[in-house]
């Protein structure tokens, strides 16, 4: 396994947290860096201070968008702990998205030890307060100064970390979304199902499009049809909970994952399947849908109180969170804070002292 340097670990000053902590507007005072290089592989790991990054205007993550990334969270627990939320599957991810942009692989052990060395010297950054929490961001982008189109042959690996605030600081509260055809966000066999840069930018236009009429979110459809959802959401239906199946164009997310573990433990009858939206706008008329919810690490369910495709606008539940997504924050939560049996071993403890 390599060696972390630990540069500087000590801070002068103690940390203050804001009253009101927004999502990654501040971060903590140190990462964890390592680079790549084709004849040495990983080397140079380190926790520093943060620092602004040196890079060449030739840098080939600017120009053709080699770039990854993931985003988990690490929690205070009731008794004290400090406690990170299904690392492994994060960082199984963030290598199934590296395979995918022909980019090296990462040690999964070595950099969850890694990152729970930095949580570990950052432990006073995490917040304190019910659904505050310490949100982990690993990076890595290519870095060779070529402009020549080709996979880098040079690496950089950051772990930052930020504090953030409660995604519902007033209460659960439902979102209102927009199914829209004039864009997509991926395509099967294109790069959907890896968190990578350029998907992100992709979302930017239809998302501003929706929120300036006053929606949240945007709710894609898949790329070659548009007739078929494509999301990491969940449809109560009269007999059955229905998530779109993973085709190669969504995310597989791990909140996705957890949830449909927890219906499994409930016997609910869950099915990864197409969910057309003529079956969904069916469905709603026949007053067969009986509530929505999407699922991630920033918000963990978020309720759906609306959903607008075209002139039809469908108002779900009564614009009421449903109680399974109710249900389903709740259990989430009360494992991440140690209030309730972690049956699945989802939670991975960080230890109070580093190595050195
Ligand atoms: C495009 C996209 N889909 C789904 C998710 C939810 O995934 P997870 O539950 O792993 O956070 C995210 C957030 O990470 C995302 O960016």
């Amino acid at each position: 396994m390599e060696k972390i340097s630990y540069q500087n670990k000590s801070r002068t000053s103690k940390v203050e947290l804001p009253s009101k902590l927004g999502f990654g507007t501040i971060f903590t005072d140190h990462i964890f860096e390592m680079d790549y290089s084709s004849e040495k592989g990983w080397h140079n790991c380190a926790i520093k201070p943060v620092e602004n990054l040196s890079v060449h205007p030739a840098a080939m993550f600017i120009h053709y968008g080699q770039s990854i990334f993931e985003g988990l969270k690490a929690f205070h627990t009731v008794d004290g702990e400090t406690v990170i939320f299904r690392p492994e599957s994060h960082l199984k991810r963030l290598n199934n998205s590296a395979k995918r942009l022909c980019m090296p692989q990462i040690d999964e052990v070595f950099v969850l030890h890694a990152l729970k060395e930095l949580v570990s010297i950052e432990k006073d950054w995490i917040p304190i307060n019910s659904g505050e929490s310490l949100y982990i961001r690993p990076i890595m982008f290519g870095t060779d100064e070529i402009l020549g189109v080709h996979p880098s042959k040079k690496y950089k690996f950051i772990i930052m970390l930020s504090p953030v605030g409660a995604y519902y600081p007033e209460g659960f509260k439902p979102v209102k979304i927009l199914m829209q055809d004039d864009y997509v966000r991926a395509v099967r066999k294109g790069v959907g199902d890896a968190k990578t840069s350029g998907n992100y930018a992709a979302s930017l236009l239809a998302t501003e499009i929706a929120n300036q009429l006053g929606y949240t979110q945007v709710l894609w459809l898949d790329g070659i049809e548009q007739k078929y959802r494509e999301e990491v959401i969940f449809v109560e239906f009269e007999n059955e909970i229905a998530t779109p199946k993973l085709t190669g164009s969504i995310l597989p997310g791990i909140t996705r994952a957890s949830v449909i573990q927890l219906l499994k433990d409930k016997d609910y009858t869950i099915n990864e399947r197409l969910i057309s939206v003529d079956e969904f706008i069916e469905a709603y008329n026949n007053g067969k849908l009986k509530g929505v919810f999407g699922t991630g690490t920033a918000a963990i369910i978020s309720p759906v109180s609306e959903v607008t495709f075209k002139d039809k606008k469908m108002v779900i539940n009564n614009g009421e969170a449903s109680n399974l997504a109710v249900e389903l924050f709740n259990e989430i939560t009360e494992i991440q804070r140690g209030n309730s049996t972690d049956k699945h071993n989802w939670i991975t403890k960080v230890p109070t002292e580093v190595a050195v």
